[in-house]
């Protein structure tokens, strides 16, 4: 990991020449935007000039004798005010090279300090229709959950369905009136959804099917066995076929614990709140109201009204005995504090739910939870034409429309190509390159923009797509196809064409990206990163002959072929995006 070894070199040097650094200032080494006077770059010298009120370029002097890297670069300069710029010398590249092929992290540090992270993501609603949210949730939550493990973090996956409601007072009206058993058979989400759509639109028209469906619920929350039964078979039916769709995209979750869990602890829990002074009783209800020990801008249980902040009070019981979802969400962290001692836990969750998340981690800490809660948000996505995303039949899409849909699109263009696959070698190429492309789609943006959905886009072999990126990995298989397995790598290596060196910088700095996805939870570094990748990839293919060099170029572009193919190989694993040998 180059950036970070020659950071700790630089701040060596501030030492051995005798440099105090002021505090909060720590001197820094970023990989260089502009090549042509290094691989990296350091302004240090020029920040600290200004502060000490001395010449930059003769800090940089200073500090260039004192830096000891030769081992690593081949040419240190100071230039223009006062950059310090360092240049990688080949064999510290090739050394990095051998590393990528033998490590079983191709050369990625893990984490000096392993954190237990629960990750809590995809959470869909059980019978309800599950929204584009729900998608861009599990491929978020599922890529930072194995960015995380890759680098060493205990991390847990939680599935916090929404299986307990009052969605289900309709739900289970309308099991009772109108469920038709065989289309529940065979497609149990899309029955339950669209049961629960008509009974919705019946209680709206009728206020007696309200109170119906009230009754029902009662009835459940208070334990009856009819009702709970229905409950749980509905409960039982999704999770069953939402497990198959995970099952395709190959996610996984360590527990489904969802909110229904913790109804036993809900009870307790706002005694507690009560005991300890953080909840008051207001107008019948429950509630958290603001304790005023941050800034009123700052403040979750306050809004602003003209020039007056009133309380916006989180409410936990409603005045009718009823508990609410930041109540099963204050539960959910004192089960995952104590149970599971974790250190951080992350929400991927749209940003129309932050103020929630902002009100139950504030009520949690000021019940002495020091566990760090991130909120990790993101946008919409939208249809083609820029409004909300709908299917050819013009529903909102669900998760499991989209990717039926990917797979099918794929499989078609697959039948196009016809190149000697057999029919189940071409549905898994299918399956791959589906929800591959779906998924790439999601984390090559910005997860805080709303972006298009475009079949033909995520589909397309040019661009920064799936398809692109398995394209390239399969090239890199193909040359050893061709090889027959009869090739062993060596230590034996030299960088000495441009094209080669522009390989072997792109590849070493997976170590450092792997690292940076997770400061601000964004796997669009990621999916940019292996883009650019396959992109140095194809320069290099294009520049240098493989298979016809010899000797040591040969076996120092074969290590690269194989390093570039377990790095796309890795990184594209860590996106969920599996890989195949041929397309
Ligand atoms: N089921 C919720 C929804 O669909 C998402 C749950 C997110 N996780 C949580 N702990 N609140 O909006």
């Amino acid at each position: 990991m180059f950036r970070a070894i020659l950071t700790s070199r630089l701040q060596a040097a501030f030492t051995t020449a005798g440099i105090d650094l002021p505090e909060g200032f720590t001197p820094g080494v970023v990989i260089a935007s502009d090549t042509r006077f290094g691989d990296y770059q350091s302004n240090a010298a020029m920040i600290l000039a200004k502060q000490l009120k001395t010449n930059p370029r003769a800090l940089a002097e200073q500090i260039k004798a004192a830096l000891q890297v030769e081992d690593l670069c081949e040419k240190i300069t100071v230039d223009g005010p006062g950059f310090l710029n360092l240049t990688l010398s080949p064999a510290a590249l090739a050394q990095r090279l051998s590393v990528i092929v033998k490590d079983d992290h191709v050369g990625v540090p893990q984490v000096e300090k392993a954190k237990t992270i629960a990750v809590d993501f995809s959470a869909p609603n059980i019978a309800k229709p599950m929204h584009v949210g729900h998608i861009r949730s599990t491929f978020i939550g599922d890529s930072l959950a194995r960015v995380a493990r890759f680098i060493g973090h205990k991390v847990i996956t939680d599935n916090h369905v929404g299986d307990w409601g009052t969605q289900f007072g309709m739900i289970i009206h309308g099991w009772k009136t109108q469920l038709d058993q065989s289309k529940l058979k065979a497609d149990p989400i899309h029955e339950l959804v669209s049961v629960y759509k008509a009974v919705n639109a019946a209680a709206k028209a009728d206020e007696a099917v309200l109170e119906i469906c009230k009754g029902e619920l009662v009835k459940l929350q208070q334990g009856d066995a009819e009702n709970l039964g229905i409950w749980k078979e509905c409960v039982r039916l999704t999770l069953e076929q939402l497990e198959k769709v995970y099952g395709a995209l190959d996610i996984k979750f360590d527990h489904y614990l969802g909110e229904s869990f913790y109804n036993d602890a809900l009870a307790p829990l706002v005694a507690e709140m009560l005991n300890q002074g953080i909840a008051t009783i207001s107008e019948g209800a429950t509630v958290v109201f603001s304790d005023g020990s941050v800034k009123p801008e700052n403040d979750p249980f306050l809004i602003r009204d003209k020039d007056e902040w009133k309380p916006a009070p989180c409410i936990i019981r409603k005045g009718d005995g009823g508990y609410l979802y930041a109540t099963t969400d204050l539960a959910t962290i004192d089960y995952r504090v104590k149970e599971w001692q974790a250190d951080e836990i992350w929400y991927v969750v749209g940003a129309p739910q932050q103020l929630h998340f902002r009100q139950v981690f504030a009520a949690a800490q000021r019940r002495g939870i020091t566990t760090k809660m991130i909120h990790i948000a993101f946008g919409s996505i939208l249809g083609p034409d820029g409004k909300m995303f709908k299917t050819r039949s013009g529903e909102t899409v669900g998760l499991l429309e989209v990717i039926d849909e990917a797979i099918e699109r794929a499989r078609t263009a697959a039948d196009e190509k016809e190149q000697g696959l057999s029919d189940t070698e071409k549905d898994e190429i299918a399956r791959i390159i589906g929800g591959g492309s779906v998924k790439y789609a999601e984390l090559s943006q910005n997860r805080l923009t709303d972006y298009k959905f475009s079949w033909d886009k995520m589909l397309s072999l040019q661009g920064n797509t799936a398809p692109y990126l398995l394209n390239a990995y399969v090239r890199t298989r193909s040359i050893f196809r061709k090889l027959d397995g009869e090739v062993t790598l060596t230590d034996d290596l030299a960088i000495t064409e441009p094209a080669e060196r522009a390989l072997a910088m792109k590849l070493s700095q997976f170590a450092e990206n792997a690292h940076d996805i997770l400061d601000d939870h964004r796997p669009n570094l990621l999916a940019n990163y292996l883009y650019e990748l396959a992109d140095t990839y194809h320069s290099f293919y294009e520049a240098c002959h493989v298979l016809r060099s010899e000797g040591t170029a040969r076996n120092t572009r074969l290590t690269l072929c194989e390093a570039t193919s377990r790095i796309l190989k890795t990184g594209l694993g860590l996106l969920g995006i599996q890989t195949t040998e041929r397309m």
